[in-house]
C-alpha cells in the first residue's frame, strides 16, 4: 500500500483524494492546506489524518507519495522540499509558474530519481482516448481547440500562472498529442481581445492562436475567460475529406460542465497509469510544454 498525502484542497485536491482511497494500491492519510478549517473537515470527510505544519507530515517516512493541488505559485517550494525528502511527486499542471527555475528543477529531479508524474489528466478523458485513436488512423490537417470558461476569477488566473499557463497548459499539450509534432511557428492574438480587469493584473482574458505544428498540422486555438453561454471545451478535426470533433464522443450531459464534472475519472485513470507504472509519466511533455506556454505569453506581450 502507497502511503500518501494531498496538498491544497480546493475541488481538484478533494478529487484525488477520492481517487487515492478508490485505487486499490494507495491509502490517503494526509490532506493538507493552509486554510486549517478546510483541511479539518476535509481530513473528516475522507477519514484521515492532517497537521497545521507541514513539515511532520513530510517527515513521515512512511508517506511516500504526495499529490500537490495548491496554487501553481506555491509548486516550486513543494517540489523541492519534496525532492529533498525523496517523495514521489504527482503535480497538478503547471509545473511551474513560469519557467525560471524549470531546469534547475528538472536537473533535480533527474539527480535524485524522484518519480514525477505532470497531471496532464486530459489525455485519459474518455473522449480524448477516443479522438485519439480515430487520428491515429487519418492524415490530419487542421485542429481548432476551443476553451472558453463561464467567467473565471482573475486573482485564480493570476496564481496559477495565467491564461497561458492556466489555461493553455491542457491544450497546447493535447494539439502536439493529437497532432503527432511539436510547434514550429506561433502568432498570439490577446492583448487587443483581452478585458481591462485582466490587463491590469498583468494577464490576458482571451486568446486567439495559430500555431503551425513541424509536420505541417495547423492549430487553431481559442481561449476565453469570460463565456455567458458557460464552460465550453471542444475540438475540431479536419483532414483530407474527413471532419471529426471532440464533442461526438463526450457524454452530452456533461457538455457545458465543469472540469470537475466533465474530466473527473481522468484525474483517476491518470493517477493510476502513472502508479502502474515505474517510470515517469508525462514529465517530458510537461517540460515541452511548459515552453510552449512561455513562448505564447511573450507573444502576448508583445503584439
Ligand atoms: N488538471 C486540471 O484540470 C486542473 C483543474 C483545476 C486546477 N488545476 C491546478 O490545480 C492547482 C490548484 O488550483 P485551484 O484552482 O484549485 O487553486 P486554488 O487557489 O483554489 O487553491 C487550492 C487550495 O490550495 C490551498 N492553498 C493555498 N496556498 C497553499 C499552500 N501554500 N499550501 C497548501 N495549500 C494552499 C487553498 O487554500 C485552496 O484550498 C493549480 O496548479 C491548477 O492549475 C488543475
Amino acid at each position: 500500500m502507497i502511503k500518501s498525502c494531498v496538498i491544497g484542497l480546493s475541488k481538484v485536491g478533494k478529487i484525488h483524494c477520492e481517487s487515492l482511497l478508490k485505487l486499490k494500491k494507495t491509502s490517503l492519510n494526509y490532506v493538507f492546506d493552509t486554510n486549517h478549517e478546510l483541511s479539518k473537515s476535509v481530513s473528516k470527510k475522507f477519514k484521515c489524518k492532517t497537521s497545521k505544519n507541514f513539515d511532520e507530515i513530510i517527515k513521515k517516512s512512511e508517506i511516500k507519495l504526495f499529490i500537490i493541488s495548491s496554487p501553481t505559485s506555491t509548486h516550486e517550494y513543494y517540489i523541492k522540499k519534496l525532492i529533498k525528502y525523496k517523495k514521489i511527486i504527482y503535480c497538478e499542471k503547471p509545473i511551474l509558474k513560469n519557467n525560471k527555475n524549470l531546469k534547475k528543477i528538472h536537473n533535480s529531479i533527474k539527480k535524485n530519481k524522484i518519480k514525477f508524474c505532470v497531471g496532464l489528466n486530459r489525455r485519459f478523458a474518455e473522449e480524448y482516448v477516443h479522438l485519439k485513436k480515430i487520428l491515429n488512423r487519418k492524415r490530419v490537417k487542421i485542429i481548432q481547440i476551443i476553451s472558453k470558461s463561464a467567467n473565471h476569477n482573475i486573482n485564480l488566473s493570476t496564481r496559477n500562472g495565467g491564461l497561458f499557463f492556466d489555461k493553455g497548459f491542457h491544450f497546447f499539450d493535447l494539439a502536439c498529442w493529437l497532432g503527432k509534432s511539436k510547434p514550429h511557428q506561433m502568432i498570439v492574438i490577446s492583448r487587443s481581445i483581452s478585458s481591462n480587469d485582466f490587463l491590469k493584473k498583468n494577464d490576458f482574458s482571451d486568446a486567439i492562436i495559430n500555431m503551425k505544428l513541424k509536420n505541417g498540422v495547423n492549430v487553431e486555438m481559442i481561449f476565453s475567460r469570460k463565456n455567458r453561454e458557460g464552460n465550453l471545451e471542444n475540438v475540431k478535426v479536419y483532414g483530407d475529406k474527413f471532419f471529426t470533433e471532440l464533442n461526438k464522443y463526450a457524454d452530452k450531459k456533461n457538455l457545458y460542465k465543469d472540469f470537475s464534472i466533465r474530466y473527473k475519472n481522468s484525474y483517476f485513470e491518470c493517477l493510476k497509469k502513472f502508479l502502474d507504472n515505474k517510470k515517469n509519466l508525462l514529465l517530458e511533455e510537461g517540460l515541452l510544454t511548459q515552453k510552449i506556454c512561455a513562448e505564447a505569453l511573450s507573444k502576448a506581450n508583445i503584439q
